[in-house]
């Protein structure tokens, strides 16, 4: 499983400046998906050094806030979180993290370069995974350092403090920002992926990351429809969905896709597929059809399916008109 021991990824890169210094004054803004787990690891890791965070809405930077003191148990006279009052505030920050929508970090980009830094060496960094490190161009000429730490991780609003565990971010930028963002990646509990060049190479990763975490989730949501109208009792089909899905990530740690794959497409049963095909709803019945051909190339290529049942198959999603 991917867990929290990822300690020998990280030695894939060099071990320098992979210190983060926690007294050095730490900036989010925004108070979304992102900043709530950010937030919540950083009152965890370190509580006795408040991050200033500015939000655009001040009742929404109160429910972060709330939000993350009660996830460090509310300590007294701790305040984890400094709510800034104005953005200009930000350039007394050492780093920053932009944790906005991608579509408003140019905007938000734009207006913190209005305040040029107060510090030495003060970094800004963007989290998207689909843009460049140059959204954040208008700050670099006024002096910050920038860059990109992108984690590869899907994100709700909650302040959880094990957000990062075992996460591997995707990192770029100046060398200064870049040193930054590695060192908080691992203080997070995250590891380091290995560099992405821009252009062709960051939006293959990207494309590769949301067909994942969008993909599963609408497989979940028709796969609960059906389990949920075949028990009666919702809660216990997600449970056992969950169950089974983590017995798929498992397997698919340890060995390659193909050799994971299970169930009746990849033992040719067509009667089988075919009553499944009557019992879905009609849109999971057609993502259900649109995988079959990929199913049955990954369990012929693996060699466990004789060549009567693939062509069994093939005629059959002939008849469906998939193949
Ligand atoms: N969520 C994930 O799973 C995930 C994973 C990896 C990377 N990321 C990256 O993390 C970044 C943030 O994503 P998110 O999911 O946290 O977004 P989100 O939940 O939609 O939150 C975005 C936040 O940005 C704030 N904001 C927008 N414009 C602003 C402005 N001009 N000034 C101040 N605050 C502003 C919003 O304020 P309001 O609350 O007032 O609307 C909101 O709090 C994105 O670059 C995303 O690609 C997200």
């Amino acid at each position: 499983m991917l867990g929290p021991d990822f300690g020998h990824r990280t030695t894939l890169f060099p071990m320098t400046d992979t210190h983060l210094d926690t007294t050095q004054p730490f900036g989010l803004i925004g108070v979304g998906a992102l900043a709530h787990a950010m937030a919540a690891t950083w009152a965890h890791q370190a509580p006795n050094q408040p991050i200033g965070v500015w939000a655009r809405s001040a009742s929404r930077g109160v429910r972060l806030r709330d939000a993350v003191q009660r996830s460090v148990g509310r300590p007294e006279g701790i305040e984890t979180i400094d709510l800034l009052d104005s953005i200009d505030e930000m350039a007394a920050m050492h780093t920053t993290v932009l944790a906005v929508r991608d579509s408003d970090l140019e905007e938000v980009a734009r207006e913190l370069a209005q305040h040029p830094p107060e510090v030495e060496d003060a970094v800004v960094l963007h989290a998207s995974g689909a843009l460049p490190v140059h959204v954040l161009e208008p700050l670099r000429l006024v002096g910050y350092q920038i860059g990109r730490m992108h984690p590869l991780v899907s994100l709700r609003r909650k302040a959880d403090p094990e957000g990062f565990r075992g996460v591997g971010f995707s990192i770029s930028g100046g060398p200064v920002a870049v040193a930054r963002a590695k060192a908080l990646a691992l203080w997070l509990g995250g590891w380091i992926l290995p560099p992405l060049a821009e252009g062709e190479a960051q939006v293959r990763y990207h494309a590769a990351a949301s067909l994942l975490a969008g993909g599963i989730g609408v497989l979940f949501e028709y796969s609960l429809d059906g389990m949920a109208r075949a028990l009666g009792d919702r809660d216990a089909a997600r449970g056992g969905l969950i169950h089974l899905l983590r017995s798929v990530a498992a397997n698919l740690e340890e060995v390659e896709p193909r050799d994971a794959l299970t169930g009746p497409s990849a033992r040719g049963d067509v009667e089988v597929v075919r009553q499944h095909l009557e019992a879905l709803t009609p849109e999971g019945a057609e993502i259900y059809r649109a995988l079959l051909p990929a199913m049955l190339h990954m369990a012929f290529e693996r060699g466990t399916l004789a060549e009567v049942d693939r062509d069994r198959m093939l005629a059959f999603l002939a008849q469906e008109g998939v193949a």
